[in-house]
């Protein structure tokens, strides 16, 4: 059987992290795209020559023409800037909005039936505009948000109680952003929702509330720390869980940004966090998830900051009107 192919397009930080982890697990053939062709192929370089260390048969090719991605199975999106300590990630609009759109020309003409992961932010306008511009079906174009989102929580609630990570679930809804909307109720220790784990005295209600606050800001402490760049570790496994789950048809689900058509607060026609069960047909459902009043105000105070940057893109580029 061909190996599958996965093109990344952006070999920056996360670009390169994400070749790396998919040699290492031999996802497939992978061609990495950048700009800057001595940075994807020094990379691809880097990598293969690695290769007989870590002991798989990685096929890696760095280029900066996009016939080369031709065919490929899955593309995950990092090309554009990242932020700069200070910065909101709506504020790389202008920069990032014209490079999503030669990426989306670029896959449309070589890849167009490829399963379409966007991590450029701002994330949710971007992958919303990456649709825009391909016309590629939107149960094969989303957004990874979410499992990066749910795992910084997951992470901050394991340190929290001093047990595994793999036994803390979390959910978090809405656009990747300060305003998304990490779900307290829908949060569990080995099936036990944080409000009980509240009542047996595992934590307080304030130090929940902490969590939450330090979950919604998880990408600028990191941007704060690093002084020259954004997260690139987290949004690289985020992204490789979201490509396996369709390359192996794991119907996983997972927290993505998707394309509603109703199935949360009846929102329609953008692209927000939501769980999505990811498979061989790309999104085969979104989780219809009835939110309680409070949670409501939170995700529609979450959309209205996406439609927000929605207006500014269409603003910049009247073609997405
Ligand atoms: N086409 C292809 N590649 C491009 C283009 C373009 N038009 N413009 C920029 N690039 C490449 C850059 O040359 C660089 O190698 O995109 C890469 C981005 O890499 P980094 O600057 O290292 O950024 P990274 O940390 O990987 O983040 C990429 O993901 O999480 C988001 O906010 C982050 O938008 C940013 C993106």
């Amino acid at each position: 059987m061909a190996r599958a192919k996965i093109a990344l397009i952006g070999a920056g930080m996360i670009g390169g992290t994400l070749a790396h982890i998919a040699a290492r697990e031999e996802l497939g053939d992978v061609v990495l795209f950048d700009i800057f062709e001595g940075t994807a192929k020094g990379k691809a370089l880097d990598l293969s020559e690695a290769s007989p260390v870590f002991g798989k048969d990685s096929n890696l090719k760095g280029t900066n023409d996009y016939a080369d991605i031709a065919g490929a199975d899955v593309c995950i999106i990092t090309a554009g800037f990242p932020r700069k300590p200070g910065m909101d990630r709506s504020e790389l609009i202008g920069k990032n909005l014209g490079v999503i759109k030669q990426v989306a020309e670029g896959i449309k003409q070589y890849a167009p039936k490829a399963f379409v992961i966007c991590i450029t932010n701002p994330l949710d306008a971007m992958v919303w505009a990456l649709q825009k511009f391909s016309g590629l079906q939107p149960r094969k174009v989303v957004g990874m948000a979410g499992v990066l989102d749910s795992a910084r929580f997951r992470y901050f609630l394991a340190d929290e109680f001093g047990c595994s990570v793999e036994d803390v679930h979390a959910s978090v809804l809405g656009g990747h952003g300060d305003t998304m909307v990490p779900l307290v109720r829908y949060s569990t220790v080995n099936g036990v929702p944080l409000p009980d784990l509240i009542k047996m005295k595992w934590t307080t209600q304030e130090r929940v509330d902490a969590i939450v606050e330090r979950t919604r800001k998880g990408g600028g402490e990191i941007v704060g720390l690093l002084g020259n760049g954004s997260a690139f570790y987290a949004p690289a496994e985020s992204a490789i869980e979201m490509a396996k789950s369709y390359l192996r048809d794991k119907k996983r689900i997972l927290p993505c940004a998707v394309r509603l058509s109703g199935q949360i607060a009846g929102v329609r026609g953008l692209y927000v966090g939501a769980p999505a069960m990811i498979g061989a047909r790309g999104v085969e459902k979104v989780m219809n998830i009835r939110l309680k009043a409070d949670e409501r105000e939170m995700f529609m105070n979450s959309v209205a900051a996406v439609e927000k940057i929605i207006a500014d893109c269409q603003e910049m580029e009247p073609s997405l009107k």
